[in-house]
């Protein structure tokens, strides 16, 4: 089983066996060789990125490669989730092959969650599996995404139904990508954050209750904290088959149908899932004990950093419960369910009802 090893200076990198370096500083980008050249040969190997990004960071991280002695090619495709496809994970490999990548190459995501994930699978599935290194360039992806080992496509019919277990090789958070992202793309990071809290660590709930934007290094230990909590929950399910990586998903019944029902656009991921954590802390409060005093700190903490906790009026809500009990059917009649009895703590369930759901959605 693989876990994180959590680096945040440059000379502490350790390279454990079977422990995968998460390094977290500040001007990474700018010495990408010497932070890559520590655990991979100079070789043949693909940069995957997107349009927003590669002008930011592509073209630096494709320099400072080639003149310590790598041979990468660029490869760009167009930002937005509509990229992470079957077809455009074929393009990707297809580039790779002309561009001489073989068993000895290896693959660099660099973007957000988007990259990350279809960087991964191209990565998983060339040659049938080769090294990836991620550069996670979003605060989601940094805490989120790029941890934990899946990576994939969407379908037609779902996001991620197609996909591949591959670690990283080597996880490279440069803070100081963050300062061109939006503010919007950059709060959602915090829904992540907070769920990460409520699940698991009381202590970090309350260091963000007196968050002060712009603190560089509390933002860098929020970031490392972040990886710990979620690695060490995968490690003890990293195939998501025992329910201890389902905790994760807390929040996420009712936030990806919400993202479901407004088709992807009304909302960012983060923020449907801001609104999925309230739903989820409502039931909770009903269903596990919490109080309603946590429930409503855990509502203020998430409007604190600019987060949705109340659906527009117009918003089709009957959507959301479409969406829900579709899965539900899928999951063959429960919805496995995730409670937070306490702020630091979470659990599952499966005697959470659609009525709960629906009377918890009615509220938001
Ligand atoms: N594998 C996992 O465990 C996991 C977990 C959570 C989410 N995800 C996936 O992650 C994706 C969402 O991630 P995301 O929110 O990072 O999306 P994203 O990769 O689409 O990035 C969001 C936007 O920000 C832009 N961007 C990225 N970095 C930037 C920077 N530094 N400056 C300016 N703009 C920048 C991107 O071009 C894009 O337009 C989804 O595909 C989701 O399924 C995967
Ligand atoms: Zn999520």
């Amino acid at each position: 089983m693989e876990s994180v090893d959590i680096v945040t200076t440059k000379a502490r990198c350790i390279k454990a066996d079977r422990l995968h370096p998460v390094i977290v500083g500040r001007t990474l980008i700018k010495r990408i060789s010497r932070c890559v050249s520590k655990y991979v040969a100079p070789a043949t190997c693909a940069i995957i990125s997107d349009s927003n990004v590669t002008p930011l960071f592509g073209n630096r991280v494709k320099k400072n490669l080639t003149a310590a002695g790598f041979r990468p090619a660029l490869i760009i495709i167009p930002a937005g989730e509509k990229s992470k496809t079957f077809a455009q994970t074929g393009t990707i490999c297809d580039r790779m092959i002309a561009a001489g990548l073989d068993r000895q190459s290896f693959v660099i995501g660099l973007g957000g969650g988007m990259i990350g994930d279809i960087s991964g699978f191209a990565a998983a599935i060339y040659h049938r599996g080769i090294p990836h290194i991620q550069i996670p360039t979003t605060l989601l992806a940094m805490v989120d995404s790029s941890i934990g080992g899946k990576t994939g496509v969407d379908t037609r019919a779902g996001k991620n139904l197609i996909g591949a277990f591959h670690q990283p090789s080597l996880v490279i958070d440069d803070l100081d990508v963050l300062k061109t992202l939006p503010r919007r793309e950059f709060n959602q990071g915090f829904a992540e954050i907070i769920k990460h809290a409520v699940i698991a660590d009381a202590k970090m709930f309350q260091t963000l209750q007196s968050w002060k934007a712009g603190a560089a290094t509390a933002l860098q230990r929020l970031v490392k904290r972040n990886i710990e909590i979620k690695s060490k929950i995968v490690a003890k399910d990293e195939r998501d088959l025992t329910g201890e990586r389902a905790l994760l998903n807390f929040g996420h019944t009712v936030g990806h149908a919400i993202e479901r029902a407004g088709n992807y656009r009304k909302f960012l991921h983060g923020e449907a899932v801001s609104l999925g954590i309230v739903a989820a802390s409502s039931i909770s409060v009903k269903k596990a004990g919490l109080s309603a005093d946590q429930r409503a700190a855990i509502v203020d903490l998430l409007e604190r950093f600019g987060l949705p906790t109340r659906l527009p009026p117009t918003f089709p809500r009957k959507k959301i419960l479409d969406t829900v009990n579709f899965d539900k059917k899928f999951a063959g009649g429960n919805v496995r369910f995730v409670v937070t009895p306490r702020i630091g703590a979470a659990r599952i369930t499966d005697d959470v009802t659609l009525d709960d759901i629906r009377e918890a959605v009615k509220q938001l």
